[in-house]
């Protein structure tokens, strides 16, 4: 048993916002070095539009050649992805909406009320597990603030329809930790353990973040390698909490992840060359400078 839970959305999250495509071998080589490092779940791309995402239009053929040793799962927009995820045979899959219909209708071209009739379907249909994300827990590009009850009603209508979990994004990074206590507090009576919080680092604020979800009780965080990552539908979200600053960070706290931070810090490397980036992660750069 570890003491913190990491999702790890590097393949997903990261690659879906890079300008350059990334060869399915490269996402391979990623993936391989994230489970080496001991990370064990890992959502590795998304069943949505090509068109609309062209770099994940690959999974058909990333998704046969992952090997053994992870949790592997994906992104379900609607039953036309849900179909090509059971043609695979994905167990774990993702569900996604947001806390406002001017984010949901940008990013699936869909209300929130319309997802969640989809998200319904998906469930009656999908045996294996499930996760529901809720995206702009703090503010939307373009509806602004969000209040708390918001989120709450969106999180309540996704327990409701049967996910599993539930996954919170501070999708553009705006958020402080004032802001995640008073989102918690209203998500009063919730199994903590079915709560994931998904923190971007836009602003410099996830670590800070995480602190505060983690006094509060709650032990799980996606995060993703290097830090890659955003979001193509909120300008601006630039990268993802970077893994290897929670991991980092986790262990400091005396905390156990089940991860080698050395490892990790090196996963990276091959897929930032590939997209001509230099490691900007924090822990990540100490780390290599170690060593
Ligand atoms: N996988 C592949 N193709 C899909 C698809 C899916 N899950 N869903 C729809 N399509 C295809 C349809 O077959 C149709 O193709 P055609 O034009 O060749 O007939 C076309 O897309 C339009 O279908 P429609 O149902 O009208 O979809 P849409 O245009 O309203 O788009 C989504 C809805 C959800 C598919 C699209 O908004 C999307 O993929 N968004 C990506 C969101 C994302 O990943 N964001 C980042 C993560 S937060
Ligand atoms: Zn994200």
């Amino acid at each position: 048993m570890v003491d913190i839970r990491i999702i790890e959305v590097s393949p997903r999250d990261g690659l879906q916002n890079e300008a350059l495509p990334v060869p399915t071998a490269q996402k391979l080589e990623l993936i391989r070095g994230l489970v080496a490092a001991g990370i064990k779940e890992i959502e590795v791309s998304s069943f949505v539009s090509p068109k609309w995402i062209p770099q994940l239009g690959d999974i058909e053929d990333l998704w046969p050649m992952l090997s053994e040793g992870g949790l592997y799962s994906a992104l379900v927009p609607n039953m036309k992805g849900l179909e090509r995820a059971e043609g695979l045979g994905v167990e774990r899959i993702a569900v996604f909406t947001a806390a406002s219909d001017a984010f949901t209708l940008k990013n699936i071209n869909m209300t929130v009320d319309q997802s969640l009739d989809i998200f319904r379907l998906i469930r009656a249909e999908h045996k294996g597990f499930m996760r529901g994300y809720v995206s702009t827990i703090f503010e939307c590009p373009y509806a602004g603030l969000i209040e708390p009850k918001q989120v709450r009603k969106v999180v309540d209508q996704l327990f409701e329809i049967g996910v599993d979990e539930v996954s919170l994004g501070d999708t553009t990074g705006v958020g402080v930790p004032n802001e995640v206590r008073d989102l918690a507090r209203e998500l009063h009576g919730l199994d903590k353990q079915e709560i994931v919080w998904h923190f971007h680092d836009t602003r410099g604020t996830a670590i800070a973040n995480v602190a505060a979800a983690l006094e509060l009780g709650y032990t799980a965080f996606d995060s993703s390698a290097a830090g890659l990552g955003g979001c193509p539908y909120a300008k601006g979200a630039g990268g993802n909490l970077a893994t290897e600053d929670l991991v980092y960070f986790a262990h400091r706290m005396g905390l156990s992840s089940g991860i080698d931070l050395s490892a990790l810090a090196r996963a990276s490397l091959s897929t930032l060359d590939c997209l001509g980036k230099l490691p900007s992660a924090k822990a990540q750069l100490a780390m290599l400078a170690d060593e």
